[in-house]
């Protein structure tokens, strides 16, 4: 990590570099993970969408798994998409090589966007909630489903937003009180309601351009010598 940013009371944090090493976060300190990575858009066919899946659940998991608590959720928005051919479906992907490693998914909803500005209608969002095995929780009586317009990010964003209302409903649902982790911290979101709900937030994010919009908008300042 090349650099770190914190507000006031240090309550949040966002760490710039590459998340696939987290290591200024000590083991099983994060309450929930909540995180956004970039989608599989460029690729076509399925080894593409194989490959993306392996990397996010092998490459990234390791350190997801050393951070969260024992009973800690992993959140993880993720979105499927037609490829041309035919529809991919990166959440079954992802949960089987998250499972290889150990997780097993828990709860399954979705926020499907509306008004979508590509070719295929309404794109639909995963909300994928993973727990180690043997950590199960009871299944929900109500169903985690928005139909919403993509949220306008903050303008300097290269990147979609989740929707807040999104954030806010997965972390309530997740009981487990302590820190959360966001490792595609993009321009903040999760930590922008993560501090609305008094929790703390570590955010990791790669693009130095993103954690500048992201430590502007949640009002952190870089830490000397980092
Ligand atoms: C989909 S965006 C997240 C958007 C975020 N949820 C928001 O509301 O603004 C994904 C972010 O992950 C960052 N990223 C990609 N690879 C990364 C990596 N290896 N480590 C840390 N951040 C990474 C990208 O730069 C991008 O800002």
């Amino acid at each position: 990590m090349t650099g770190c940013y914190e507000s006031r009371d240090g309550r949040l944090r966002l760490f710039r570099g590459d998340s696939r090493r987290l290591d200024p976060i000590a083991t099983g300190s994060v309450a929930v993970i909540v995180t956004s990575p970039p989608y599989w858009i460029h690729g076509r066919g399925r080894s593409s969408a194989e490959r993306y899946a392996r990397d996010l659940a092998v490459g990234f998991g390791r350190e997801w798994r050393r951070v969260l608590a024992p009973d800690g959720d992993l959140w993880l928005v993720i979105g499927d998409r037609h490829d041309g051919a035919e529809w991919l479906g990166m959440d079954a992907l992802l949960t089987r090589w998250l499972r290889r490693s150990g997780w097993r998914l828990q709860s399954k909803g979705f926020w499907a966007q509306t008004r979508s500005r590509e070719r295929w209608d309404n794109r639909v969002n995963y909300l994928l909630r993973f727990r180690r095995e043997g950590r199960a929780v009871r299944p929900r009586s109500t169903t985690l489903c928005w139909m919403l317009p993509l949220p306008r990010s903050h303008p300097d964003s290269l990147w979609d937003a989740i929707p807040e209302p999104v954030v806010r409903t997965l972390l309530e649902v997740s009981k487990r009180r302590g820190p959360v982790l966001d490792p595609f911290a993009g321009a903040g979101t999760v930590g922008r309601v993560a501090a609305r709900q008094g929790r703390e937030w570590i955010g990791v994010e790669r693009d130095p351009r993103m954690a500048q919009v992201a430590a502007r908008r949640l009002r952190l300042r870089r830490v000397r010598g980092s």
